[in-house]
């Protein structure tokens, strides 16, 4: 292929020249890949479901039998990086390099046998993400992010939709584990939402929100409180497809923060409007 080929047309990637992305990639997939044959192995057998905090907060013996897959994996082949996993404690000495592990996103619906749950797992360095994988293994659909390489749905490269406005959009949205205190307050944004929009979905997966919102099938996506494992991977996906991250006001999206919103960017404005007035 001569200069004009495909590889001339890559963006430079000024990570991937710093960086070992593609090895932190294939790992991160193939720990993702094997713990998705667990789930897969599992969503529709007996589980032990225990309650964490409340009985709308569950855990299953596949969370942590998943946590345990992901990070020994992770372990043996980068001892010297921190991680980061919802159903374990921190690992690793401190390091510039994080991995933030989500076993099961969508726990309730997979204690369920209700088809739509995936494994999230995100590198970062120093605080940024650079490699991002979530894995639906029912559907066999893997989502992947490297900084400045793109993102993918599979082989395919991925890009966000190209809604206009609000009332031509559907959106997405989850309740936080406190709904049943604050169920008023979040239904506020439900209900604005309803209204401006054709539709609200509420999936319960929301590392498979974002990278929703990343291929295009929903154009924005909005909730309170979620867990920096639940965003790290999938708010890569979302900015690598061309799609913007912030937080309820517009300033910058953090994993550790408590407000979460990702659109198609040309809706974002549209959604802040809404939210500012709301929150
Ligand atoms: C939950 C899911 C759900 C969201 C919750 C999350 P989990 O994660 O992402 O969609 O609404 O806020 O905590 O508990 O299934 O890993
Ligand atoms: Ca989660
Ligand atoms: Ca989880």
């Amino acid at each position: 292929m001569g200069a004009q080929g495909p590889a001339a047309l890559q963006p430079a990637s000024t990570y991937a020249t710093t960086h070992n992305m593609e090895h932190f990639l294939a790992v991160a997939k193939d720990a993702a890949h094997q713990a998705g044959a667990l789930l897969r192995a599992n969503w529709l057998q007996p589980k032990t479901i225990e309650m964490k905090t409340d009985i709308v907060d569950l855990v299953t013996n596949v969370d942590k039998e998943s946590d345990a897959l992901i990070t020994g994996l992770l372990r043996t082949h980068f001892p010297t990086h921190q991680i980061i996993a919802e159903e374990s404690a921190v690992s690793g000495q401190e390091s510039p390099y994080q991995w933030y592990i989500d076993p099961i996103d969508g726990t309730t619906n997979f204690a369920h046998g209700f088809p739509h749950f995936a494994v999230s797992i995100a590198l970062g360095h120093e605080s940024r993400m650079i490699v991002a994988v979530v894995h639906d293994p029912i559907r066999g659909e893997t989502f992947s992010a490297t900084r400045d390489g793109g993102a993918f749905l599979n082989d395919a490269p991925l890009r966000v939709s190209q809604a206009p406005s609000l009332d031509q959009s559907l959106v997405l949205t989850g309740f936080p584990y406190d709904r049943r205190k604050r169920s008023e307050y979040y239904l506020r944004f439900y209900q604005a939402f309803m209204m401006r929009t054709q539709g609200v979905r509420r999936c319960g997966s929301a590392a498979l929100d974002l990278c929703y919102v990343a291929c295009g099938r929903a154009d924005a996506f909005w909730e309170w409180r979620l867990h920096p494992w639940d965003t790290a991977a999938g708010s890569l996906i979302v900015e690598e497809a061309g799609g913007k991250m912030s937080d309820f006001i517009g300033e910058p999206f953090r994993i550790h923060g408590e407000q979460t919103l990702a659109s198609n960017g040309l809706l974002h404005e549209e959604m802040l409007t809404v939210l500012r007035e709301l929150i």
